[in-house]
């Protein structure tokens, strides 16, 4: 058993994209009453400031001049919902969280989140709300470059048709027009971009804990780590 007391702990859950970190880091969140913070809203935050602000073109090519610039004006806020815990994204006090989701931002958010400046920008706001514990942070690099000392680290992987299956269900489910072979090249895409670009790239940490739920239920993966949890903390 840990000494440490499970609401001074930093939970990181890494992994690849459509793995349901979120889903997961969230009812992790719930169940052991820690904050939750969605890292990739963030990225995504400052993905659809660029595309307003014309900072990004069609070809993905980005003016980081003037986006590190303007940046120093951007102020985004998680705020509670009041609902499980649920917090959303506003940037200068507007709401954000439907932009945020759009095509138009999910297929350009991995060259913003690419840049250098663009990964200080977003890490040192983590890191203020890592300060004062107790939080379950869901990204890519959350316990390889953000918290590297965080208590306890899972790494998230799935099979990616299984994911692409999960993500189209999803969007016929909404009533949303979906594309199979598009959603899935998006996410091999999204995959590649992550794990090769030269500034804290996907990786597993040495000392995460891998879960592939390719094969498994929510219900089971919240099994598995109220297990995990149970042999590390009282
Ligand atoms: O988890 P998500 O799909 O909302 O993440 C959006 C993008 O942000 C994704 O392309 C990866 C990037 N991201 C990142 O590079 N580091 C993080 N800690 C979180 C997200």
């Amino acid at each position: 058993m840990n000494d440490m007391n499970i609401s001074r702990i930093i939970i990181a859950v890494d992994g690849h994209s459509s793995t349901g970190k979120s889903t997961f880091a969230k009812a992790i969140a719930q169940k052991y009453g820690l904050l939750y913070v969605d890292t990739g809203a963030l990225y995504r935050g400052v993905t659809l400031f660029a595309i307003e602000n014309s900072l990004i073109n069609q070809d993905n090519i980005i003016d980081s001049v003037k986006l590190e610039s303007k940046l120093q004006s951007l102020r985004p806020e998680f705020r509670n919902t009041g609902e499980n815990g649920k917090s959303e994204l506003y940037l200068n006090d507007r709401l954000v969280e439907k932009e945020i989701r759009s095509l138009s931002v999910s297929s350009r958010v991995s060259y913003i989140a690419a840049l250098p400046l663009v990964r200080n920008y977003v890490d040192k706001i983590l890191r203020l709300y890592g300060e004062r514990r107790g939080v379950v942070m869901d990204g890519r690099d959350i316990g390889t470059a953000v918290f590297p000392d965080a208590e306890l680290k899972i790494f998230m992987t799935a099979e990616a048709k299984v994911r692409a299956e999960r993500r189209y269900n999803e969007m016929i489910a909404k009533g949303e027009e979906a594309d199979f072979q598009k959603i899935l090249e998006n996410i091999i895409e999204r995959d590649y971009i992550d794990e090769h670009r030269d500034t804290a790239p996907l990786r597993m940490a040495p000392d995460a804990i891998l879960l592939d739920n390719s094969h498994m239920s929510p219900e089971e993966q919240m099994e598995w780590i109220s297990q995990k949890i149970s042999q590390k903390w009282n």
